[in-house]
């Protein structure tokens, strides 16, 4: 079994460093891909939304794996069109219900939307929600800075986790450098450069960070794939790590980065390559 290291969270949990994402999985298949990744594979950690549409299947993935709910690491998001206190309450019940559980290990606010008042009551929400042992961290996907302060300023249970779009080319160093400040730890989406296909109708481009001669290099000195050099420049730079992807010999693949160590000089090289582009979607202009 891959011993992956975790990560101790504000809330006094704690989160295995690497897991299974799963957007753009379709729900008929995400039981079986979930299953496999936590049984064949060994991944405690998956993470959904209610926006993939996928709920019910990682649900039924985790239920009958081998591996008790209690040793699964998993996490939802709340969708944009839940923000407010009552509609955040309600959406919460209803992601647990399709997921087949009675708590999350972690809920996020997938987009800071509204305006600041009605994000800081869908805050106060999942602080609620938090408070009733129903999602035992909570935290933010996507949070600028901005929205980092507005709601330290105001918070009773602070952000456990801000998940956001990160990788080599686009490796957001203000906001790692001031979520470490404040003792929240940062998770990357598309940290293999997403799928080509960002989901908002625009920016599909091809995935330019798996293509990239650098990493290739890198990859080929270590005897590993692209993927698993990207991998590992997360999980060393601290980072929570959540690849995607709907091959099975992908999944196995992503979570044996443990017999290898990128060094000094690769990590140097690899922090070279950021270009502040975007695969995904902005948060200052997302409505
Ligand atoms: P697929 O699902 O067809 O395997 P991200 O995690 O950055 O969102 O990007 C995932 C993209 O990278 C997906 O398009 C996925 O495709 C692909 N991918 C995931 N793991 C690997 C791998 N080990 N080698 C090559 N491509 C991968």
């Amino acid at each position: 079994m891959t011993d992956v290291p975790t990560i101790a969270l504000n809330s006094g949990t704690s989160i295995p460093q690497l897991g299974l994402g799963v957007w753009q999985t379709p729900d008929d298949d995400a039981e079986r891909l979930v299953r496999f990744a936590i049984d064949e594979a060994g991944y405690r950690h998956i993470d959904t939304a209610k926006i993939y549409g996928n709920e019910e299947g990682v649900g039924r993935g985790i239920a009958t794996s081998g591996v008790p709910r209690e040793e699964i690491f998993l996490t939802t998001k709340l969708w944009n069109a839940d923000h407010g206190r009552d509609r955040a309450l309600a959406a919460f019940d209803e992601s647990l219900q399709r997921l087949g559980t009675d708590y999350v290990d972690l809920y996020l606010i997938h987009w800071p939307l509204g305006d600041d008042a009605e994000f800081l009551a869908t805050w106060h929400a999942l602080e609620q929600l938090h408070s009733e042992g129903r999602a035992r961290a909570i935290g933010l996907s996507n949070a600028t800075i901005r929205h980092l302060d507005l709601v330290l300023a105001e918070h009773s249970v602070a952000p456990a986790i801000d998940q956001v779009e990160l990788h080599p080319h686009f490796q957001q160093l203000p906001l790692r450098q001031h979520a470490l400040e404040h003792g929240i730890a940062v998770e990357s989406w598309s940290p293999l450069g997403g799928t080509g296909n960002s989901g908002w109708g625009k920016n599909s481009r091809p995935n330019t960070v798996l293509a990239n001669e650098t990493i290739a290099e890198i990859a080929a000195e270590h005897s590993v794939s692209p993927a698993q050099v990207v991998i590992r420049w997360h999980l060393q730079n601290g980072l929570v790590v959540i690849p995607k992807s709907t091959h099975e010999q992908r999944i196995a693949q992503n979570i044996d980065v443990f017999g290898f160590e990128l060094t000094e000089r690769d990590l140097q090289r690899i922090a070279a390559l950021d270009t502040g582009e975007r695969v995904g979607a902005d948060p200052d202009t997302v409505r």
